[in-house]
């Protein structure tokens, strides 16, 4: 499993959290990008993320908390990031914010909402590469893991054997030592406040790996 870092929540400036991150072995910098619209919080201005992002050199992983996504795709195209995920409840245009995406050569994320069907998505498990399960409510850091994501996980997962599909899985929220193994068939765990608001980023990132190794050993 490959772990994404949030750095959503933290004791210090998105400067130095991001800074923080890019000195780990995590695999991703997950950016949140919430637009006060879509979720009640607002947490970028389009002309500071960019360059702040830039200078990252870990692959990106931006989530898209924001109604109408495809208006983003232009910009942050210039951060050449891994994947772009956008929520299936933010846009009519879902075929038309997926082909935008990967005439830019960026790899298409869809995520939804906790309460919202994994059924929704069937139209367009075929089209995309990831499917973002959510496992909070989308808006805010530091939220309790949801106990119905399992379940959540589980249907996903049978979707993808039954119809041979090739999409990864992701899933985002409340993910800590006591919550990864619950998701340990995910593909990616993105978790934020477990490593972010902890002194040592890297010790973090560790003992969730050794987890999963544990648990990958033992099976
Ligand atoms: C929630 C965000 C998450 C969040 C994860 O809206 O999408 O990425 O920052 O943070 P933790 O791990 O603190 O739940
Ligand atoms: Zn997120």
């Amino acid at each position: 499993m490959q772990i994404s870092v949030s750095y959503l929540t933290s004791f210090y400036s998105k400067e130095k959290t991001i800074n923080l991150i890019t000195k780990t072995t995590a695999d991703y910098l997950h950016a949140d990008l919430m637009d006060g619209l879509f979720v009640a919080n607002k947490n970028f201005n389009i002309n500071e993320i960019v360059p702040l992002l830039k200078e990252t050199k870990i692959p990106l992983d931006i989530h898209l908390m924001v109604l109408d996504p495809i208006i983003y795709i232009p910009i942050l195209k210039e951060l050449k990031p891994e994947y772009i995920t956008f929520h299936l409840e933010a846009t009519k245009d879902i075929i038309k914010t997926i082909q935008v995406l990967k005439e830019a050569h960026i790899k298409v994320g869809l995520s939804l909402k906790p309460e919202t069907e994994i059924l929704e998505l069937m139209p367009y498990l075929s089209f995309i590469d990831l499917v973002l399960v959510m496992s909070v409510e989308p808006g805010a850091g530091g939220q309790e893991f949801l106990p119905n994501t399992p379940e959540r996980l589980k249907t996903l997962l049978n979707y993808r054997e039954k119809y041979n599909l090739n999409f990864k899985i992701e899933v985002d929220g409340g993910i800590n030592n006591n919550t990864i193994s619950l998701i340990k068939e995910a593909d990616i765990a993105v978790v934020g406040s477990y490593i972010c608001k902890a002194k040592n980023y890297e010790l973090q990132i560790t003992k969730l790996k050794n987890i999963i190794n544990d648990i990958d050993y033992l099976s």
